[in-house]
């Protein structure tokens, strides 16, 4: 029996359809950038996202929850597109069970939906499951054995016992357990016909459809298994391998919607599908890597250097490079990436709401690709000769580096470029010269720390200073433990002299995670210490810079630290605002916001975070609303440090790829409207932000966006300005504020309108002009010739008034001038008749120009030009007639 041929959209709907009819709550894929889990650069399972759901860390929103999730692998890129079997890009269908059912549910349902036929309808004679076979540390799964053989009624030499590499799941930390696989035997013309081939064999004919994992352990990342407090299912089946097995088709980019990508790229490049094996590679690389990245970029990640951004950049890079393979010398992947949309839009409506965005990043990196590309192309070439030419087999790893330095040439893509000519590049080599480069860019960093600070060794003795500052302002037992005058240690401080002072303890806050460091004074007797800025080494020392006004202040003794305690309100009002701006974002413009970047001073902020677009007024006005709302709540705001786990239980925002330590400091407002991980130092209510004003919102990268904002006096201080400008401009009006807009749109129609007159006016009299001009000329031939100085003219009201008389009059010949600043402008026109009569406009204007040491040119029609002498000028116009008779012959 052959399976009906459903589309791969079609059995996506059907497995979440037949889920929900066994009660389970269907979510929509979660984006492919993992929240709160460092383990993860990228979502690679239906179960990644949910893993505080398994551990029971979290409530649920259901125990029983479906999905269809958008997953990357990238483990092997560089085998992708030589293989068809795998790609970077799947989306996997799930059935999760947290604490509820369990594996006989499980499996039941997994045989119902594939072989009813009201659902896939699969010969379940080609269907054979597998179980765990056991091992040292878990036993035999003899319960889904005999579920398999008992309950569902398989044979028992048609189950198979696969050990702990095939039938117990795990990827990094997090739940894992033993698992049931179903395979499924796509006869004999996909085998590989060896003796012995059967349900395991590497060949393209069994092969797993489903996995069904127990998930009852967690494994802690260094495979320590403890028991999970409650037992799990976590099933995954690829879609794309569905469909393959439904359609009956060689591998995943053979699959309907899949195929639709390649058939576009083949549009583009007229590379088609089984001309060269090579063909095929660069076809499948293409059509696999732009799915990663249109799916990628739109849940917010940016090409760059590292991380995720690495991931995208190579996988951009590498379609980039094959499409140049194919002939294709321009950018073209974001034309495909429409296509990626339109097959898959149905179920990510998100994809057609942000393509505008993905398609100016896509063709961005696309242009700054081919600029690299061309750019290192050509050495990369002479740098193979020079190698080959020397009978090397290794292409050295300063020629990479130089590739990467230089050029921008991602490693990756030199090592897959050198594999292609059958060579290795070293690697070692390579890792060596990256590392001497961080050592040397940290090191030019150091050296232009502020005073060199950072650049000071303290000794053992110097211990790190203890920070009191959210609990004190002002503290007068605090030690002077080191002193620092230009870069060296001293023993006492000179007045008038820019210096460092570190102490014991401090109610400083140095300048750190974007908040400034507070100003203040550090007294002894009559000795004063403005202190200017405070940062923090990394030995944990509170640097002090500022100046000594007066007295002595030396190492060892006992001063007084008190900051600027009005300073320090409004940054802590900015800081709050902060918390409560991020908040707002979120609600308002969805969950992939993210910070990336802020700065909190006095009474202001700036915030930086992730969005596709500029924001519209409404959504902005919706954020200052939501912000302004929070404040007059009054929430009180609480501190903790909690163990980091806490931490994520009460859901607190971490920043991106921060790496925290085993506690943190969590800032909490309105218990649980905003929790953040947060070091600075904040309002004990948020009512005391006072006001919140947003100034401003604008791009400042591809992707990222900025909002400056006020709080506090600041923002009175600005509303004020603009009363105070409102009742200005109503007063220059002769209007109330209440009816400025009114007034001034009146006068804007009024202004308008007489402008309109004007003109009227100008054209009226222009065209009297014209016919008074006209008057003024006299005939030579048939032809009219007139010539003129006209006063108070420039070269634009020349031109304009030779245009006329051309249009005006067809057999006009006129020769129009100016003189400014001692310069004469011509301007001669030729009507219709004139130039048939062989008279250009071009020639004449060379001959005025000469005679008054100037030059000129244009067309037959029409031409302009300049000179120098005045007192010429007459005799210039006077030929004109001579020139007109000349040419006609008179
Ligand atoms: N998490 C399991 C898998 O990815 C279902 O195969």
């Amino acid at each position: 029996m052959e399976p009906k041929k459903y589309g791969l959209n079609e059995l996506r709907e059907m497995f979440l359809k037949f889920f929900e009819t066994k009660g389970h709550l269907r979510l929509p894929s979660f984006s492919l950038i993992p929240q709160n889990d460092a383990s993860l650069l990228l979502i690679n399972s239906g179960m990644a996202p949910m893993k505080p759901f398994f551990t029971g860390e979290q409530e649920p929103p259901c125990h029983r929850v479906t999905t269809c999730q958008k997953c990357i692998r990238t483990g092997d890129i560089e085998n992708i597109g030589h293989t068809a079997r795998h790609g970077t890009y799947f989306e996997m269908l799930g059935n999760f069970s947290f604490g509820d059912y369990f594996k006989k549910e499980a499996i039941h349902w997994a045989w119902e939906f594939l072989t009813s036929p009201e659902w896939v309808g699969l010969d379940p004679e080609r269907l054979y499951p597998s179980v765990f076979a056991g091992n040292e540390t878990t036993p035999a799964d003899d319960e889904a054995f005999r579920i398999w053989h008992e309950e569902i009624g398989i044979p028992a030499e048609r189950i198979f016992k696969f050990g702990k590499e095939d039938n117990f799941w795990e990827h990094g930390s997090g739940p894992c357990g033993p698992c049931s696989e179903i395979y499924y035997d796509r006869g004999e013309r996909w085998g590989c016909g060896k003796p012995g081939c059967t349900v395991g064999c590497d060949c393209d004919r069994y092969i797993e459809v489903w996995n069904v994992v127990f998930s009852q352990f967690n494994n802690d990342g260094e495979n320590h298994y403890t028991e999970l407090k409650q037992k799990n299912i976590d099933t995954g089946m690829g879609l794309e391998r569905l469909a393959c097995v439904c359609q009956d088709v060689a591998s995943l980019f053979d699959v309907d919607t899949v195929m639709n990508i390649t058939n576009k790229v083949s549009e583009i490049t007229h590379a088609h599908y089984g001309e060269t094996a090579a063909k095929d590679v660069s076809l499948r690389v293409i059509t696999d890597h732009i799915r990663s990245a249109t799916f990628m970029i739109c849940d917010g990640v940016l090409p760059s250097n590292e991380g995720r951004g690495y991931v995208l950049r190579r996988l951009l890079r590498r379609a980039a490079r094959h499409g140049k393979l194919l002939g294709v010398n321009e950018p073209f992947l974001y034309e495909v990436c429409d296509t990626v949309i339109h097959e898959n839009e149905g179920h990510y409506p998100e994809l057609r709401e942000r393509q505008d965005y993905i398609t100016k990043v896509i063709r961005t990196e696309e242009e700054n690709f081919a600029r690299t590309i061309d750019g290192g192309l050509k050495i990369f070439n002479d740098m193979l000769s020079g190698h080959k030419e020397k009978g090397e087999k290794v292409f050295s790893g300063a020629d990479a580096f130089k590739l990467y330095d230089t050029y921008g040439f991602p490693i990756d893509l030199t090592i897959e470029m050198v594999q292609e000519q059958g060579m290795t590049v070293d690697q070692e080599g390579f890792k060596v010269l990256m590392e001497e480069q961080k050592v040397r860019a940290r090191k030019a960093r150091e050296a232009l720390g502020d005073l060199g600070w950072a650049g000071v060794e303290f000794g053992k003795d110097v211990p790190e200073t203890q920070f009191v500052g959210y609990d004190h302002t002002s503290i007068d037992d605090a030690k002077v433990v080191a002193l620092v005058v230009e870069n060296e240690q001293a023993e006492e401080l000179m007045p008038g002299v820019e210096a460092i002072v570190v102490l014991d303890k401090t109610p400083f806050y140095a300048e750190m995670g974007g908040q400034v460091a507070d100003h203040g004074v550090i007294t002894m007797g009559d000795a004063q210490f403005q202190v200017t800025d405070v940062q923090k080494n990394k030995g944990g020392k509170y640097m002090h810079t500022g100046k000594l006004t007066g007295g002595v202040i030396k190492l060892g003794d006992t001063v007084s630290a008190s900051i600027d305690v009005k300073r320090r309100k409004a940054i802590m009002r900015a800081h709050s605002a902060t918390h409560l701006l991020d908040k707002a974002l979120r609600t308002v413009l969805g969950d992939h916001v993210q910070q990336a970047g802020s700065l909190v001073e006095e009474d202001r902020l700036r915030f930086d975070f992730t969005h596709f677009s500029a924001m519209t007024a409404e959504e902005l006005s919706q954020v200052s609303a939501m912000v302004n709302e929070a404040v007059l709540e009054g929430y009180d705001v609480h501190t903790d440090v909690l163990p980091i786990e806490e931490a994520k239980k009460k859901g607190a925002i971490a920043l991106f790829g921060e790496k925290y330590g085993d506690t943190v400091r969590v800032v909490d407002m309105g218990e649980g409207y905003s929790v953040e991980f947060c070091g600075g130092t904040h309002l004990d209510n948020t009512a005391k932000v006072g006001v919140f004003h947003i100034e401003s919102e604008f791009s400042v990268a591809s992707g990222v966006r900025r909002i400056e904002a006020t709080t506090g006096a600041q923002s009175l201080k600005i509303m004020n300005q603009n009363q105070q400008k409102l009742f200005e401009a109503a007063a220059v009006l002769k209007a109330k504020p209440s009816e400025l807009r009114e007034k001034a749109e009146q006068t804007i129609a009024e202004l308008r309108e007489l402008r309109h007159m004007v003109e009227k006016f100008k054209a009226k009299e222009a065209a009297g002009e014209t016919e008074r001009f006209l008057m003024g000329g006299h005939t030579v031939g048939d032809l009219k010739v007139l010539t003129a100085t006209l006063p108070n003219a420039d070269a634009a009201k020349l031109r304009q008034m030779g245009d006329m008389l051309r249009d005006k009059q067809p057999n006009v010949v006129a020769v129009l001038s100016a003189v400014n600043d001692g310069k004469i402008t011509f301007q001669v026109v030729c009507g219709k008749e004139a130039v048939a009569k062989g008279i250009k406009a071009g020639d004449i204007i060379k001959n005025v120009t000469a005679i008054c040491g100037g030059k000129g040119g244009g067309k037959p029609d029409s031409a302009m030009g300049g000179g120098f002498d005045v007192l010429k000028l007459d005799d210039a116009l006077a030929k004109v007639d001579d020139l007109v008779a000349e040419k006609l012959g008179l």
